[in-house]
């Protein structure tokens, strides 16, 4: 997996806490890397950093505190970071758009400042998010070289980080001698077990078959680039290789959506969910702000230098969140763990790339 190049290699995750980075963490631990994490406590009760206990070297705190920040990378020597932390709500974020900019904007350039100077960093991998491009609503999938931008403040705030990224990359990392490579990477809305986070729609749905209440739901014909945690983490995963082996050519932004089946409206998402798992009552709401309708990724320049692709379509990524959540609500069982194996066997046997 990934030319062997995670094992006892020391990776750090930003964001480990959270529902992504808790599942690249596990996804690590079984790669056989050195985890480190830097994130602020798990803020949902149940959250999946507990339930899947990771094994990863702590460091709880701010990421706008650049000294901490510093002072751990320092101690913790990675050879490739993972930066995931950030307030990712786009409702959170128009209650509190100083703390989404601080976190998103600062809290990303503090990182990226700490791997410029520390001579154990070759690789680092910013996550943003497919919202960084401006919306045009339009029905096909936004490029790389597509116009940045964000009506929303968490969109905005991405958008910034990207820009951040970029003049990182084009300032401190051309020159002779640098050894340090820099990509960032922007998937789609992620399903997958374990997402308790406020305004997640899987978790709204969990709950609701879970304990029989009524689901109320915003944008029902919203359009989203719907995909398993583990697809963009796959992608991650890739760049870090890449990035480690020293193939500048791959320090760039990455789109990593699903294939363009996978793209269907919330209606549609919980319209299966009632077919495959249980009936639900449903109401909806009128949203309280703006949101986008259309958002499609295009992950062509992903498929075709990288050969990178997803392993599930929508069918499977579906059947193994029910699968997850239903395991844990009615019997207490986890499945992380059983579904990282399921989805590396299943990505040998499609012979994707990083197998
Ligand atoms: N979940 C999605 O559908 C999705 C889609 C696209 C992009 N993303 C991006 O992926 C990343 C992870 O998202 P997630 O869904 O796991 O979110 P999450 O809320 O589950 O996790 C966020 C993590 O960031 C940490 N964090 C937040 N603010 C911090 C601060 N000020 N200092 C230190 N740590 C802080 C939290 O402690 C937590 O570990 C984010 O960058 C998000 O924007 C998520």
């Amino acid at each position: 997996m990934f030319d062997g190049i995670y094992k006892n290699r020391r990776v750090l995750v930003s964001g480990h806490t959270g529902f992504k980075g808790s599942w690249l963490c596990k996804w690590l631990n079984n790669l056989g890397a050195e985890v480190y994490g830097y994130s602020l406590l798990p803020n949902t009760e149940p959250n999946h950093f507990d339930l899947s206990n990771p094994s990863v070297n702590s460091c709880i705190n701010n990421i706008i505190d650049f000294n901490s920040v510093k002072k751990f990378v320092t101690k913790s020597e990675p050879e490739i970071i993972f930066h995931l932390a950030a307030q990712p709500s786009v409702l959170k974020s128009y209650e509190d758009p100083i703390e989404t900019f601080n976190t998103n904007i600062i809290g990303t350039t503090n990182f990226l400042e700490v791997a410029r100077y520390s001579p154990s960093v070759k690789a680092i991998i910013i996550v943003t998010t497919d919202k960084c491009y401006k919306n045009k609503e339009w029905v096909y999938g936004y490029r790389e070289n597509d116009e940045l931008g964000g009506h929303d403040p968490y969109s905005a705030s991405k958008a910034c980080a990207e820009l951040v990224t970029d003049s990182f990359r084009k300032s401190f990392t051309n020159k002779k001698n640098n050894k340090l490579l820099i990509a960032s990477a922007r998937a789609g809305n992620v399903l997958g077990g374990g997402d308790w986070t406020n305004d997640r729609i899987f978790k709204d749905i969990a709950i609701a078959i879970s304990k029989n209440k009524k689901l109320s739901l915003r944008n029902p014909n919203s359009v989203r680039p719907w995909q398993h945690v583990l697809e963009p983490l796959s992608g991650y995963l890739l760049l870090g290789q890449l990035l480690y082996q020293d193939k500048k050519e791959y320090a760039k932004p990455w789109n990593f959506g699903p294939s363009l089946s996978s793209n269907i409206t919330v209606r549609e998402l919980v319209d299966i969910v009632k077919n495959r798992w249980n009936h639900i009552e449903v109401e909806y709401d009128s949203p309280k702000n703006e949101e986008t309708k259309n958002l499609v990724l295009d992950s062509s320049k992903a498929y075709n230098k990288l050969k990178w692709k997803p392993v599930w379509g929508i069918d499977y990524t579906i059947n193994y969140t029910i699968d997850w959540y239903k395991n844990y609500y009615e019997k207490n069982i986890v499945k992380t763990e059983e579904q990282i194996n399921k989805f590396t066997e299943d990505a040998v046997k499609s012979k994707i790339i990083w197998t």
